[in-house]
């Protein structure tokens, strides 16, 4: 059996499926929101302890307005109603990316995370105006007066520092590319398709995502 520590997901399809069902982009991001739940659930019942979450992209803002301002309220408002649970549920909420948000919004996701600090059954990382190519240009920059740069240390200045790489990742909406998501840590994760949208994706496709990373040979470059 294959150790499964930590599982990031980019949670693609929303828009899509709010047109199809809702006629509205908006409303198929409100109903992603469930499919966060019930993952976080599954993976308190796994025993995963880490869980990233492609929430909002650095290119996300080029999304109108309207759009934007809906995620981010959601975000707030899902946060002020469940963050008690969420910590009585020992979760700890981290943040990975720069908080340039609302100054409610920063404040909010600073606090969350104090809160949560301590925190040990399950951390989720909310990827949050995150992208990978920043982020690594962020660790160059924090290790300028260096002479020599070992891996080590580019791993140590990311924003997942202290974290094991993702053994899994998983896309769903039906499209195949990483989109400027984990590219350092993602150098030996078992990535899944899927075509499902995001609001569709259940707890049986978990399973069988997890059956199936099971069963694979993980070599790392051994044989
Ligand atoms: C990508 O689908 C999804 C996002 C950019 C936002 C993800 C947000 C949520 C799941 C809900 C809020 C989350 C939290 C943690 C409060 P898309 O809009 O690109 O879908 P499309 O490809 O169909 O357009």
């Amino acid at each position: 059996m294959n150790p499964l520590k930590h599982m990031a997901i980019i949670m693609d399809g929303n828009g899509r499926w709010g047109l199809q069902h809702k006629n509205s982009r908006n409303l198929g991001h409100k109903e992603g929101l469930k499919t966060v739940e019930m993952v976080m659930k599954y993976c308190i019942k796994k025993k995963i302890k880490f869980l990233t979450l492609y929430a909002f992209s650095t290119e996300n803002w080029k999304r109108p307005l309207k759009e934007r301002n809906y995620l981010f309220n959601l975000l707030e408002i899902y946060l002020k109603e469940k963050l008690e649970k969420i910590n009585n549920e020992k979760i700890r909420i981290k943040i990975l990316g720069e908080k340039n948000f609302s100054k409610n919004l920063n404040n909010l996701l600073d606090f969350a995370e104090k809160k949560t600090k301590k925190n040990t059954k399950l951390q989720i990382n909310l990827a949050l105006n995150y992208g990978s190519k920043k982020e690594i240009v962020y660790a160059f920059n924090k290790l300028k007066k260096k002479k020599r740069i070992n891996e080590n240390d580019i791993k140590n200045n990311l924003f997942t520092k202290n974290m094991p790489d993702p053994e899994i990742l998983i896309r769903t909406g039906n499209t195949q590319r990483l989109s400027n998501f984990l590219l350092w840590q993602a150098a030996y994760t078992e990535i899944f398709f899927e075509k499902k949208l995001w609001p569709d994706f259940k707890n049986i496709d978990l399973n069988r995502i997890i059956k199936k990373f099971s069963s694979i040979k993980r070599n790392f470059g051994k044989i």
